[in-house]
């Protein structure tokens, strides 16, 4: 019997997940079915229960439910307890546990794709959110010598960096947080936007100096140009999407369902030339 399983979403329709796990299912020849599914904003729960009622195998998590996945899962992984977000679930005997393959996605993309090695290097996220909290346990293990966080509200980023408190020792020079205006005067390795800002045509206020000649500047957001992308390449820094992140959560769940890692540049290339 074809295993079953789904993205859980609202909205959903524009997920590019479906279209990466066939490529993976067809690759690797899993017999499975994966379709996007729109839940109600106020019905998460009873939208998995029914899914996992009906035979249901597994389920990625997008927006706004990464929470209350969190919250509804009998067990968390390393990774996804930390991050307060979960994004992968995995159900089996009656039971149901919960990933999180963003941070895992984001390591894999920058280190294996982009040969960025992440470990020693100075590292800038930018913003507080979900998308921080989600990236900020496998980024602290790779390890980086220093984590700053800055974000618009500036105690958002106290609160994420005492969030994380107990790893902090993972950075040679631990984790702090900072106002945009106060970067001045500091140079990253990689800087992270993962802010939404992008989704606006905004970008944080940055200042201009703070590339290392060899940075990196990434971007979460994928299948639109940003002004933070649009700012850094103006810089001359080498600058990237996130659109290799969101290929390689999707095969680190991919993985963690299947016990077979699927290739991952092929699907990247596929989605970039169609873009
Ligand atoms: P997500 O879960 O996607 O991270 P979120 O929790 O709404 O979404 O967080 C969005 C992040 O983008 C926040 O850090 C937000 O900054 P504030 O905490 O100050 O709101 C940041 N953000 C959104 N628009 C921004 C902008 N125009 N400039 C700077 N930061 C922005």
């Amino acid at each position: 019997m074809t295993d079953r399983y789904a993205v859980v979403g609202n909205p959903v329709a524009h997920s590019l997940s479906p279209r990466i796990h066939a490529a993976f299912a067809r690759e690797t020849s899993q017999d499975i079915e994966y379709t996007g599914m729109l839940a109600p904003l106020d019905a998460f729960k009873p939208a998995l229960l029914q899914f996992r009622d009906d035979g249901g195998r597994g389920v990625n998590v997008t927006l706004p439910f990464k929470y209350q996945a969190w919250q509804f899962v009998d067990a968390h992984a390393r990774g996804a307890l930390e991050a307060s977000a979960v994004n992968t679930i995995h159900f089996h005997d009656g039971k149901s546990t919960g990933y999180n393959t963003d941070g895992v996605g984001l390591v894999t993309d920058l280190q294996k794709n982009l040969d960025f090695a992440i470990y020693g290097k100075r590292v800038l996220i930018m913003g507080a959110g979900g998308a921080s909290y989600g990236v900020m346990y496998p980024l602290l293990t790779a390890p980086p010598q220093t984590l700053v966080v800055a974000n618009r509200t500036f105690e958002k980023a106290e609160g994420l960096v005492r969030h994380f408190e107990r790893y902090k020792d993972l950075a040679q020079e631990g984790i702090s947080a900072r106002r945009y205006e106060d970067l001045a005067g500091t140079e990253f390795d990689l800087v992270i936007n993962a802010t939404s800002a992008g989704l606006t045509d905004q970008m944080p206020s940055l200042p201009v100096n703070i590339f290392a000649p060899d940075a990196l500047a990434y971007d979460m957001v994928y299948g639109k140009e940003t002004p933070f992308m649009r700012f850094s390449a103006a810089h001359g820094i080498r600058t990237t999407d996130g659109l290799g992140m969101l290929v390689e959560q999707a095969a680190e769940s991919f993985w963690l369902w299947r016990a077979v890692r699927p290739q991952t540049a092929p699907v990247i290339a596929a989605l970039r030339n169609d873009a």
